[in-house]
């Protein structure tokens, strides 16, 4: 074979990346949970969307205790999902298609029953098993208070981030107790991830997500964490950089990329994750939170550009993904910005409106430079769905004393055929969450025969994509709450959010609109692509 060319080593540079959350996108073997029997057979619908590569949720073996964000063997898949000659069934086929696999490493944390920390615990109080944690005696007389009082990952959790053990020792966790934090300083710990790697990428899988990037490395002194005081004590320490680096060096070997879960407000901290010996890319979470307003966007969008230009590395579009609101349920309220704190049950939502906005927000992130990620159901236009709280299953969930309705109202089981048990989604028991009354109205095979669909959309989207070429982006001249960008020797796109239609700028052709144009002109909530 020949060396790849240039368009196929960069692919992730410009790519339309879906994530499949395996466990609610379809069951192949009717148990109400999603397997990868099921992902295959859906297989050419996903070439159909167009898509580039597939990022998998972890799929790994795991008790489940938050989503299988809780690993207790990262080189098994977990029988409810199917076995390893499954996955690497999997990512062949999705390779014929043209489709690459993006895997999702967990390094932060284990399951608590993983075999390191069951020997860990085994082992008792002073064990070399206990140095791959962090066990500690805990304060007051007794040791009856947690070592410090860190907060927890899970954003309006008050529950501790320290466990305590029969024995006296408490260990950390910065999600669940189930969850224990690895010791980033142990050179077995470095060592292993470095074989998971190795491990996935001999298996031809093309990237890794990697999990709380920024959270590895911890003070070892466990000071405690004082807001605003650098450094923070358990977030984005200098040392994880010197991991990542030699992470870099293994992709490197097989062509392989990641793209880092790094959630930090300081902009200058985190594209120092995406310097060239470091990460690929990086989730852009200020973007998914930025609320449907002209103004907010194109700062968002122009801070982006301005921040990734110095390290050379390419942005990402992500409107959602399974931790936070559906994208037309957050468009469709008051408040349309995305704030884990702000998270509670039962606000009203005007999903009519949500969903135009989604549509035009797609048109949007689509003719963006850089690489964009589409969430399963997003191309169905899925609302955010009310879980019964008897049904609810996200710890997040319970930590928050219940206030919090979680995440499992974006992980609803997907529709795939109008007029089948369970809208299609597996034909045998009960979908593990209940799908809400309506679910079928937004099956995809319904979508499929209606050229106004979201998934309509999204798939012409995705192939005319193209037509805005790599080049830089500029801004057009528009109206108070429009926005009007071209890209270089590329497409024009115009986003209506203000509250008149609007007049396309000048245009040889419209290419695709998210919705009717009215007389010519754009409607609110509406976008269009242009040729110039
Ligand atoms: C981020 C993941 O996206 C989320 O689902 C998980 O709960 C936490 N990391 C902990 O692994």
């Amino acid at each position: 074979m020949g060396q790849p060319s240039h368009a196929q080593r960069d692919w992730w540079r410009s790519a339309v990346i879906y994530q499949v959350y395996v466990r609610s996108f379809a069951d192949g073997d009717g148990d109400g949970t999603g397997d990868l029997a099921g992902v295959r057979a859906r297989l050419p619908y996903l070439a159909e969307l167009g898509v580039d590569a597939l990022w998998f949720n972890p799929w790994y073996l795991s008790p489940m205790k938050d989503g299988g964000y809780d690993v207790a063997d990262y080189r098994a898949i977990d029988p409810a999902f199917g076995t390893l000659a499954e996955a690497e069934k999997l990512i062949a086929e999705a390779r014929e298609l043209g489709i690459r696999t993006i895997v999702d490493i967990v390094p932060n944390h284990v399951s608590d029953q993983h075999p390191w920390f069951r020997a860990a615990l085994a082992a008792g109080p002073g064990s070399p098993e206990r140095d791959l944690f962090h066990f500690r005696a805990g304060r007051g007389a007794h040791g009856e208070l947690p070592p410090n009082d860190w907060p927890s990952q899970f954003v309006g959790s008050t529950e501790p981030v320290w466990t305590r053990l029969p024995d006296g020792e408490w260990y950390l966790h910065l999600f669940t107790p189930e969850q224990p934090d690895l010791n980033w300083d142990h050179p077995a710990v470095r060592r292993e991830h470095e074989d998971i790697l190795r491990f996935w990428f001999e298996r031809g899988v093309a990237g890794v997500r990697i999990d709380s990037a920024a959270l590895l490395a911890k003070d070892p002194a466990l000071p405690e964490f004082v807001a605003g005081r650098d450094p923070n004590p358990f977030v984005d320490r200098d040392e994880l950089h010197d991991v990542y680096r030699s992470w870099r060096r293994i992709a490197d070997e097989y062509g392989a990329v990641f793209v880092g879960e790094v959630w930090l407000p300081d902009t200058e901290r985190f594209t120092r994750y995406l310097r060239p010996d470091e990460l690929h890319t990086a989730f852009n979470f200020a973007f998914l939170s930025c609320p449907w307003d002209a103004g907010r966007l194109r700062t968002s969008i122009d801070e982006t550009l301005a921040e990734h230009a110095p390290v050379g590395a390419p942005a990402t579009w992500v409107l959602c993904n399974h931790d936070v609101t559906r994208t037309v349920t957050r468009y469709g309220r008051t408040d349309t910005g995305f704030d884990f704190a702000a998270k509670e049950f039962g606000i009203p939502t005007d999903l009519e409106l949500g969903t135009r906005r989604a549509r035009a927000a797609a048109l949007l992130s689509l003719a963006l430079p850089g690489a964009v990620y589409l969430y399963q159901g997003e191309e169905l236009g899925l609302p955010e769905a009310e879980v019964p709280v008897d049904r609810i299953q996200d710890p997040m969930h319970f930590r928050s004393g219940g206030s919090d309705p979680g995440r499992d109202g974006c992980r609803v089981p997907l529709p795939w055929l109008a007029d089948a048990p369970h809208a299609g989604f597996g034909s045998g028991q009960e979908p593990w969450l209940p799908q809400p009354a309506g679910w079928a109205s937004y099956a995809a095979d319904r979508q499929q025969g209606d050229p106004d669909s979201v998934l309509r959309l999204y798939r012409e989207a995705i192939r005319l994509r193209p037509v805005f070429g790599d080049g830089p982006l500029t801004w057009l001249p528009a109206p108070e709450g429009v926005l009007a960008l071209a890209r270089e020797d590329g497409a024009v796109c115009v986003v209506n959010l203000g509250g008149e239609p609007c007049e396309l700028p000048p245009h040889r052709a419209v290419l695709l609109t998210s919705g009717p144009l009215d007389g010519g002109r754009l409607p609110s909530d509406t976008a269009a692509w242009l040729t110039a």
